[in-house]
């Protein structure tokens, strides 16, 4: 769910957002096309979601109870992902909730 638009409009009114389940609660760690990005660059799927976030300018807030993972999704400073990687990754989104989403009233 990558918000397109109001990304768009914080970033015009100067407001910084938050990546929130910036790895999908874990539910897309095994998508295809992330994994192939991962292989080709020698990371984990959950660094490249990580790095996507980072590459668009999110906060992004793993959640992990394991340290091995805490320390993995740390690590994503030392690479960048290319215009080819973001492109595809960009067109993954799928408008999926995976927590709370604030357009339900209920
Ligand atoms: N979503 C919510 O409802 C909610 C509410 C309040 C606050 N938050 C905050 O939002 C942040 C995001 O948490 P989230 O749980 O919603 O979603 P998330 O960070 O997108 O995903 C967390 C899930 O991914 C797994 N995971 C973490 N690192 C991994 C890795 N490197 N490889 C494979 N699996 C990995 C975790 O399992 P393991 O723990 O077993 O590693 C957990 O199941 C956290 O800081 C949380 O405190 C979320």
């Amino acid at each position: 769910m990558q918000h397109r638009e109001t990304r768009a409009l914080c970033k015009e009114k100067g407001i910084v957002v938050e990546a929130y389940s910036p790895l999908t609660h874990g539910k897309r760690l095994g998508d295809p096309t992330v994994a192939k990005i991962a292989k080709a660059i020698g990371k984990t799927p959950a660094q490249v979601l990580l790095r996507w976030g980072v590459e668009h300018g999110l906060v992004t807030l793993p959640k992990s109870t394991r340290e091995a993972r805490i320390l993995e999704n740390a690590s994503i400073f030392d690479f960048t992902l290319d215009e080819t990687a973001m492109n595809a990754l960009d067109a993954l989104d799928e408008g999926r909730a995976t927590g709370w989403d604030p357009r339900d009233q209920d």
